[in-house]
């Protein structure tokens, strides 16, 4: 139910249509029985700041911040979480009378998620790819205590990812397959293998038998590389729980409970592929 007390928030987004975040978050609202919702806000780059600005002058009490906005967030916080600054990017804002907060949750669902499979984070891990996301995972591991090394197509990337978090590894892209070897963790953080690109090509035969493989492509659910990994008797870990996980700390926030995450959450954002 929504009345004039309701609580608001939504996701900033250029494109934004494809977001399961709404999903998510009114499942929750639905279950919890809270007066409140949450809306897809599609605004573009040049709107972007407006958008924000309009949305806490008009009583929002944050939102969530997707593609391609996350670094702009960053620029535009009053103050932010050592968790932004790490990643570079925010993807949660929180607005109150002093202003706008913004933190960062990808690296925070990232590791729950993996928790959520029985797979630690402090172990050598081996990333792929240099974007945004494996930034802010490459940060949460690295802050976990893990041996952390990426590998991108692009090497002055990964190598610009190494500047902006000291300890990072770097490895050429061409070596990644042998790298696995010596890891506990594979992560592809690249749009390799989602709906409608081309798959990551990534042999796991040199794979020691307790490595762990998270995605984080989420559409397919199982992703060529998950399904190699389950194959093998590796442990896949898929995408869509870092999704799932990185939205707790935003709702309860803005919302005021801790939502819980089980299999009738993961039922409820997976009907709306
Ligand atoms: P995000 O910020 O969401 O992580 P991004 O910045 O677009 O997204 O990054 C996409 C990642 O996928 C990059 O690491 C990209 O590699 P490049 O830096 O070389 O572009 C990687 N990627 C995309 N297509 C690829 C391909 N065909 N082969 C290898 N890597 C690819």
């Amino acid at each position: 139910m929504i009345t004039g007390r309701a609580r608001l928030a939504g996701v900033l987004g250029w494109p934004v249509g494809h977001s399961r975040s709404p999903l998510l978050h009114n499942y929750w609202l639905a279950r919890y029985g809270i007066d409140g919702a949450y809306l897809p806000l599609p605004a573009a780059p040049a709107d972007f700041a407006a958008a924000v600005r309009g949305l806490r002058a008009a009583g929002f009490a944050g939102a969530n911040v997707t593609i391609p906005h996350k670094e702009a967030a960053l620029a535009l916080c009053d103050t932010v979480e050592e968790s932004a600054r790490r990643a570079g990017a925010v993807n949660t804002l929180v607005f109150s009378g002093a202003g706008i907060h913004g933190s960062n949750t990808d690296g925070y669902g990232f590791v729950a998620n993996l928790a959520a499979h029985g797979v630690g984070a402090g172990g050598p891990a081996l990333l792929l790819g240099a974007g945004g996301a494996a930034r802010a995972i490459a940060a949460a591991l690295l802050d976990a205590g893990a041996e952390v090394t990426v590998a991108n197509r692009t090497l002055e990337r990964a190598a610009a990812l190494a500047e902006a978090l000291p300890g990072l590894r770097v490895l050429d892209w061409e070596y990644r397959e042998r790298a696995i070897a010596d890891s506990a963790l594979l992560v592809n953080t690249t749009s390799l293998g989602m709906a409608g690109q081309p798959v990551l090509g990534m042999d796991l035969g040199r794979a020691p038998a307790s490595l762990a493989v998270a995605d984080i492509v989420y559409a397919p659910a199982e992703t060529a590389l998950l399904a190699e990994a389950r194959a093998r008797g590796l442990k896949p870990v898929p995408g869509l729980g870092m999704l799932v996980h990185q939205a707790v700390p935003g709702f309860a926030a803005w919302f005021g409970v801790r939502p819980a995450v089980d299999d009738e959450v993961f039922a409820a954002v997976a009907a709306g592929a």
